[in-house]
C-alpha cells in the first residue's frame, strides 16, 4: 500500500519513519523488554513472558526483598544466569550505529539487561537499573555479582541483603537517569517508542511529555492512552533492520 507524505510516494511506515528521521535535529529512544525478546530474553507481558506465570509483587518487589530473601534470590539468580550467554542483537547494534552517527541523541530504557550499552549505545539512561551491578540494601554498598550469586553476606555490614542494582515494586526511579530521559524527551524532536507494553507507571508517561512526532515500533498495538503520530507493528530487530537500510538511500 503507497502512502502520501508532504508530496512523497511513500512506500510503507518504516519509510515514513526513516523520513522523519531525516527530517529531525534531535531524535531519541525509549526501550522495553520487546527490545530484547529477539536476544532470547523473555518480556514480562508478552505471551510467554515473566509476569504470566509469576506475581511480580511476590518476588520483585521491596517487602519479598526483606521478608523472603531465599525467594527474592532464587529468582534474580535465576534472570542472572539467564543473561550470561546472552548477547545483543542486530537491532541493539543499529541503534548504537544511528547514536555513533549522531541520528539519535539518546536511549531511555526500562530493561536492565545492559544489552544498549554492550552494543556500543554510550548514552543510556537505565529507568529501571541494570541487574548486572549489585549492592547491599542495608547499608548502600557495591559488591560483586558472585557475591550475589554465592548468596554472601555484605562484606561491609555483614547482612544478607546483597541486590541487582534494579528497581522494585515499590521503589523510586533512580533520579538522574529519570530527569535526563525526561529532558531530552521532552526536547526531542521525535521520539522512537520500541518494544514495550506502556503498563508500567512512570515510565509510561515519558511518551505524552514528548512535544514533537511520537513513534511506536511494537509487535502489537500498545498505544492506548497515548497518542502516536505513527505505529509500526512488527518485530523490533526487523524494523530497525528495514529501517537502517530505507534510511541510508532515502
Ligand atoms: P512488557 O513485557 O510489559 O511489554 C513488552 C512489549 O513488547 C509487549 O507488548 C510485547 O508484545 C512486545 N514485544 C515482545 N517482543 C517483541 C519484539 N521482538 N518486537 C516488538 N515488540 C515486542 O515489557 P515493558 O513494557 O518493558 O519493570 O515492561 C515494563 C516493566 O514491567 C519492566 O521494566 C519491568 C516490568 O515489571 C520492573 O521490573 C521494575
Amino acid at each position: 500500500m503507497n502512502m502520501f507524505w508532504e508530496g512523497k510516494d511513500i512506500k510503507n511506515e518504516v519509510e515514513m519513519l526513516a523520513l522523519l528521521m531525516k527530517d529531525s535535529r534531535n531524535t531519541v529512544v525509549l526501550t522495553g523488554a520487546g527490545m530484547d525478546t529477539e536476544s532470547n530474553i523473555p518480556d514480562f507481558r508478552g505471551k510467554s513472558g515473566w509476569w504470566r506465570n509469576i506475581d511480580p509483587s511476590r518476588v520483585a518487589s521491596v517487602q519479598t526483598l526483606q521478608q523472603n530473601y531465599t525467594l527474592f534470590h532464587e529468582f534474580y539468580s535465576m534472570r542472572i544466569e539467564l543473561l550470561q550467554d546472552v548477547r545483543p542483537h542486530k537491532g541493539h547494534y543499529i541503534l548504537a550505529d544511528f547514536e555513533q552517527k549522531g541520528v539519535i541523541k539518546s536511549i531511555a530504557t526500562q530493561n536492565v539487561s545492559c544489552l544498549h550499552r554492550q552494543a556500543g549505545s554510550k548514552t543510556v539512561y537505565e529507568l529501571h537499573g541494570n541487574i548486572k551491578t549489585i549492592r547491599c540494601n542495608s547499608c548502600n554498598h557495591e559488591a560483586a555479582l558472585q557475591d550475589f550469586l554465592d548468596k554472601k553476606n555484605c562484606s561491609i555490614c555483614g547482612r544478607n541483603a546483597l541486590r541487582p542494582n534494579v528497581v522494585l515494586f515499590g521503589e523510586y526511579l533512580p533520579r538522574d537517569a529519570w530527569s535526563l530521559a525526561e529532558r531530552d524527551i521532552r526536547g526531542c524532536d521525535l521520539l522512537i517508542v520500541i518494544g514495550t507494553s506502556l503498563k508500567v507507571h512512570p515510565v509510561n508517561q515519558l511518551p505524552m511529555l514528548a512535544t514533537g512526532k511520537v513513534v511506536l515500533i511494537n509487535d502489537e498495538d500498545t498505544s492506548s492512552g497515548c497518542k502516536f503520530d505513527l505505529k509500526i507493528i512488527g518485530k523490533a530487530r526487523e524494523v530497525l533492520e528495514e529501517l537502517t537500510e530505507i534510511y541510508k538511500s532515502a
